[in-house]
């Protein structure tokens, strides 16, 4: 099974990502992690790719699309895979139409007013644990390895803002690209807790693969 997690910035790609992951054993790809890396290790890519990630842009396709590329022809699964943050707009996605066949995209669907404070409210670990502060009660450590938390650099309001412009005018459209080929589903991200949200998608995964 090979899904697309599609949904605004903090609408929670991430986070379902994991328990996809845990239950399903999907390949997990997430663009965003794969440059942040790049980022950290000092690479062309990462070089490139920090300017945009920092102005809230999208990184150029021709980069980005290789990337993801690469990654499915080389680090295939049994189960499949499943892409965060990509495709991100309509080229993106004509283009992974052309080397990866999609059975499923899953649109998490959430309030415009609910993703500023999840993004600027989330702390990260290196583990790849992501927290919120409110759920936090003053922790500063990751309760799954104790190292210490730290906020993404893109997620401060003026960035964030940016991000959900690019999402609305490039990524939303998406949408209908999926709907069009009968494979969207779309779950309301923002009626519940992370495992609520989980628990739909998972009926519809369990659905699908029936
Ligand atoms: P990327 O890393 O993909 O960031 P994003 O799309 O902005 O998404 P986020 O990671 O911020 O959010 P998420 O949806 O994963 O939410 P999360 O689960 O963490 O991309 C970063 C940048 O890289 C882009 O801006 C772009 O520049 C570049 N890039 C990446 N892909 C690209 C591409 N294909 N083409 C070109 N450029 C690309 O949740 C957020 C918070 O909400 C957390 O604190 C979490 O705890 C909380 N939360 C989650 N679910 C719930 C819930 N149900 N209730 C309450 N809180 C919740």
């Amino acid at each position: 099974m090979n899904i697309v997690l599609l949904g605004a910035p903090g609408a929670g790609k991430g986070t379902q990502a994991a328990f996809i992951q845990e239950k399903y054993g999907l390949v997990h790809i997430a663009t965003g992690d794969i440059f942040r890396a790049n980022i950290k290790g000092g690479t062309p890519i990462g070089k490139l790719a920090k300017s945009y990630i920092d102005a809230g842009k999208l990184v150029p396709d021709e980069v980005t699309c290789e990337l993801v590329k690469d990654r499915l022809l080389n680090g295939s699964s049994g189960n499949g895979f499943m892409l965060d943050g990509f495709p991100r707009n309509i080229f993106q996605a004509r283009e992974l139409d052309k080397f990866a066949d999609i059975d499923l995209c899953v649109n998490i669907d959430v309030d415009k007013s609910l993703l500023m404070d999840r993004i600027c409210g989330r702390r990260m670990c290196s583990c790849g644990a992501s927290y919120h502060v409110s759920t936090l009660g003053g922790a500063t450590t990751c309760a799954k390895c104790g190292k210490p938390l730290y906020r993404r650099e893109d997620d401060n309001p003026a960035t964030v803002e940016a991000r959900i412009n690019t999402y609305t005018q490039q990524t939303a459209p998406l949408v209908e690209y999926y709907a069009a080929q009968g494979k969207l589903f779309t779950v309301d991200g923002g009626a519940g807790s992370p495992a609520d949200i989980f628990a739909a998608i998972d009926a519809e995964l369990k659905r699908y693969l029936k």
